[in-house]
């Protein structure tokens, strides 16, 4: 089966699975048997362009890789839910920016896909912050495939080692570096960048949230504490019984001191269960240079993932950026096979 891919959001991740798709179109057949459409892209500044028969994604990228437009080509309108109806959509790619509090657009966006039998890959940590349990039934009342390993890590497979790598484990907790903007940042402030350089540099490579508030104030990667508590332990928290401080308070003075130290400053989140109950967190901390977060540098994330069977295992990957969180969304679309 020719799988027909709608695009809810066309920015740096949208544009991203569009080019992994369109450059590795022959090696994904031959080594998946994974073939594609790309039959509708929605962006709500680019405007909207459909093809039942596919579009072509040669003069798609065209336009946006000169023009960031959809202006020359010809346009279609209408709701996402009729349009994906319309041109037939079987998996809906859903990358808008994220809302941890209301988890609009994407939370509509992915009821209406899954309730109409569309199967959902997201990198939006929106709609699972606020309605995990919702979107998971939905997926099961239809028969639709719903994977999200993107909101976390982007294409690093955090999520696929804990469901399917773990399985059996009993986990207690984790921690590590959830936020590739911030570590990109503090990275950069210990070499000498002033604090809105570096956040200028985050952004104009991509890694940045649309809003980067929610980077630098933690926000983000709260949300990402969020979905790993649901994922791991079952239990919902609200993103704000996160006990969370960013790193807007952190100046180079304190990295460069730090430094003079030995140390590191780091934005640690995690979440740890005992007997007392759920311990979510996101905190600045200094650390040795010698713990093994002081070396994960730039835009990536380690996590560590704190089991019975396996001990204490640690991942670490790319956190952020354009090709790689294209990558978690092609991985899932992959994944649900044919
Ligand atoms: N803004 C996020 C980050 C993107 O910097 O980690 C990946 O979730």
């Amino acid at each position: 089966m020719k799988h027909r891919i709608a695009l809810a959001g066309c920015g740096n991740v949208g544009t991203a699975l569009l080019e992994l798709l369109h450059e590795k179109k022959d090696e994904l057949k031959a080594k998946y048997s994974f073939e594609y459409d790309v039959v509708l892209i929605s962006d709500i500044i680019k405007g909207t362009v459909a093809n039942k028969s596919g579009l072509d994604l040669e003069a798609v990228l065209n336009e946006l890789h000169q023009h960031n437009s959809f202006a020359a080509l010809k346009q279609d309108s209408g709701s996402l839910g009729e349009l994906m109806k319309r041109y037939g959509a079987t998996v809906l790619a859903e990358c808008t920016p994220t809302n941890l509090k209301t988890g609009e657009p994407g939370l509509s966006h992915i009821r209406e896909a899954l309730s109409s039998g569309i199967s959902v890959t997201t990198t939006n940590k929106g709609p699972l912050a606020v309605a995990f349990d919702e979107l998971k039934a939905a997926a099961e009342q239809s028969g639709a495939k719903f994977l999200y390993e993107g909101v976390v890590m982007s294409g690093t497979p955090l999520i696929d080692m804990i469901r399917n790598g773990m399985a059996g484990c009993s986990v207690s907790g984790v921690e590590g570096i959830l936020n590739g903007t911030t570590n990109f940042m503090l990275t950069k402030m210990g070499s000498g960048a002033t604090y809105d350089e570096a956040l200028k540099e985050a952004q104009a490579l991509g890694y940045a949230e649309a809003d980067p508030t929610g980077d630098v104030e933690g926000w983000d990667a709260a949300g990402k504490v969020v979905i790993l508590t649901k994922i791991l332990f079952g239990k919902d928290i609200a993103v704000t019984e996160v006990d969370r401080t960013g790193i807007t308070q952190v100046t180079p003075q304190q990295v460069s001191s730090a430094a003079q130290k030995g140390n590191v400053i780091k934005l640690i989140a995690g979440v740890d269960l005992d007997e007392t109950g759920l311990h979510p967190y996101v905190k600045p901390r200094e650390i040795a240079a010698s713990h093994p977060l002081a070396q994960v540098g730039g835009a990536v994330n380690a996590v560590t993932v704190k089991t019975d069977n396996l001990g204490d295992v640690t991942l670490i990957g790319p956190g952020a950026g354009r090709r790689e969180t294209g990558q978690a969304l092609l991985s899932d679309i992959i994944r649900m096979g044919n």
